[in-house]
């Protein structure tokens, strides 16, 4: 890692903000390699030099990696007027320039990458790389096998073309299942129904594959075939699968292996 500045250091390894460690700084709270540092503006050597605050060695993490299954009604963007968002929900990191790697729509659930490492970012959104990503959703329709070639040969949205190719793999156990959607429905998972009203209608559960990361791509490319997703949640993303230990609103940081392995999906 090369040199950075020492107030940088800290504010990195979530020691307060730049003008917080400052003042940490000049009140003598801080020793690099146990001398007490003067000044905000010396340079330090992450992988040699030892930073202290309070007789505390600081962890200098360059970048941060985290799993979070995002709950719904919980934004995908670092700052929101509004609502409450991804980044508010990680409430152990060091970092402040974390991100989310691409976005869900509020009310999608599952796994979202937290991170500040803008190359892993790109390269797993970049549309030339065709990272999968495989979601679990509720569709208000009957799925066919029709449906399922539809979505192997890419499907109309409105865009300037179609869609990818789509893998969709319709779960048998509960095909045929009557919806009632004002009573079953929400208790059948975690309940985002969208305001489907009215009389009974059927529900399919599918698995389904994308390579794109279009503008509510799933939920737009059900509409082209005359269906409603009800629920949707993101299983996978490239090699990362969602601990299922995690429950909606729980995070944790991924290992040097799922680091390693994603770093291999493009
Ligand atoms: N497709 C959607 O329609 N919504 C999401 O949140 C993700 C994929």
């Amino acid at each position: 890692m090369s040199d950075i500045r020492l107030d940088k250091f800290l504010a990195d390894a979530g020691a307060g903000t730049r003008s917080e460690v400052k003042i940490k700084i000049k009140k003598g709270q801080v020793t690099v390699n146990g001398e007490a540092a003067g000044k905000s503006d010396i340079k330090i050597n992450p992988d040699i030099d030892e930073v202290c605050l309070d007789g505390k060695k600081l962890i200098y993490n360059e970048f941060e990696y985290f799993m979070l299954n995002k709950p719904q009604g919980v934004v995908s963007a670092t700052k929101d007027d509004k609502d409450k968002t991804v980044i508010e929900l990680i409430t152990e990191a060091k970092r402040r320039d974390l991100f989310p790697v691409g976005r869900l729509d509020k009310d999608t659930e599952g796994l979202l990458i937290i991170t500040n490492d803008g190359k892993l970012s790109n390269n797993l959104l970049a549309p030339g790389k065709h990272v999968d990503k495989t979601y679990f959703a509720i569709i208000a329709g009957e799925v066919t096998d029709d449906t399922v070639l539809r979505f192997t040969e890419g499907i109309d949205i409105g865009d300037d073309k179609p869609t990818a190719p789509a893998k969709l793999r319709i779960l048998y156990d509960d095909k045929d299942e009557i919806l009632d959607v004002d009573s079953d429905a929400t208790n059948n998972n975690s309940g985002n129904v969208n305001n489907i009203m009215g009389d009974d209608i059927i529900k399919s559960n599918v698995e389904i594959t994308i390579t794109e990361g279009r503008y509510h791509q799933i939920k737009r490319m059900f509409e082209a075939v005359g269906m409603k997703v009800t629920y949707l949640k993101r299983l996978s993303m490239g090699s990362l699968s969602l601990d299922d230990s995690l429950k909606p609103g729980e995070y944790r940081r991924l290992t040097d292996e799922e680091i390693r392995l994603l770093a291999g999906d493009f």
